[in-house]
């Protein structure tokens, strides 16, 4: 028989729409249904997707309900309001987590075993939530998490070096937001850790400049929602990447966001390290050597998301 793959997206936003978009070209995948709180919506996300059917894969695009998440490999949550002028991610800790709640308690009529890809912000928050305090296996959600920013950084790194951004490898760790931490410790390029390979180069990298590389991957975010009012395509392609290496049994490395048990000493939170994705969600932790700064940073940032879901009302 042969396997076919289902992902719902629920929530049909700039990020849904997106990742609808990305997926449709991906060849991963044989059926996807659309759910938004506006059917229409929906039904016109599909609709304009399926006229563009004649140029991929052949597959199934249709707008749908809850009832569809039934043998769902995959369910993507990207419902609820994006960041406003002057907030932050963990602003919309409150109202979110009251919409992903509703989401699940609907999911969980019809499925259990699916996995959850969580992309609403505050991600981690909500990560632990569906994690924690809707009953679903643990290693069955994960958060997009800094898998952008990870990405993010990558980039500009190989912009300040010159170098394809495929040879440059680095992770940022911790909340997908203000307190992110850029592990630069395991950053390598070409193979080579980055403080052995900067002599090699003929350009500076500076504290300064290593610092400035990081501002820029922590507010990026920022800059783009000012100038277009959302971020799209670069999370939708970090879901699709996510997406992949599920489907794909991959066991790839990917700082998404899951629920820590003791890895790096941190407990009960949902935040990004390094974690190997496959078929059946997170499927190891990875508990890496950091610097001890780094270390405290990320012990940091798993305070603050702490801080978070105690003060959700
Ligand atoms: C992003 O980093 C806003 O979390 C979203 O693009």
């Amino acid at each position: 028989m042969i396997k076919t793959n289902k992902i719902v997206i629920i929530g049909l936003g700039f990020v849904g729409s997106a990742t609808a978009f990305t997926l449709m070209h991906s060849s991963l995948i044989s059926e996807m249904v659309l759910i938004d709180i506006n059917k229409e919506k929906a039904q016109g996300e599909a609709m304009d997707l399926n006229h563009g059917m004649s140029f991929v894969k052949s597959m199934d695009i249709k707008a749908g309900d809850y009832s569809d998440c039934e043998n769902a490999d995959i369910i993507i949550i990207s419902a609820g309001p994006s960041i406003g002028p002057n907030e932050t991610r963990l602003d919309l800790a409150n109202k979110n987590s009251i919409i992903i709640k509703k989401i699940v308690d609907e999911i969980q009529k019809y499925t259990k075993s699916s996995i959850i890809l969580v992309a609403t912000n505050p991600v981690d928050i909500l990560t632990y939530i569906v994690s924690k305090e809707c009953g679903y296996n643990p290693k069955k959600v994960i958060g997009s998490g800094t898998v952008l920013d990870s990405s993010r950084f990558r980039y500009l790194l190989s912009k300040h070096c010159n170098i394809d951004t495929r040879n440059v490898h680095g992770y940022i760790l911790g909340e997908h937001g203000d307190s992110e931490v850029a592990a630069w410790s395991l950053t390598n390029i070409a193979g080579t850790r980055i403080h052995e390979y900067c002599p090699m180069c003929n350009l500076t990298c500076t504290k300064d400049e290593r610092e400035k590389i990081f501002h820029e991957v922590k507010n990026s975010a920022y800059e783009v929602l000012e100038k277009k009012g959302a971020t799209s395509y670069g999370i939708a392609l970090s879901i699709r990447r996510i997406v992949e290496a599920i489907l794909r049994d991959e066991n790839s490395v990917l700082t998404v966001s899951s629920l820590l048990d003791s890895q790096y000493g941190i407990n009960d939170i949902a935040l990004s390290v390094p974690t190997l994705i496959g078929r059946n969600g997170v499927h190891k932790v990875l508990d890496l050597p950091l610097e001890e700064e780094e270390l405290t940073q990320l012990h940091k940032s798993a305070n603050k998301l702490k801080e978070t879901v105690n003060s959700i009302k």
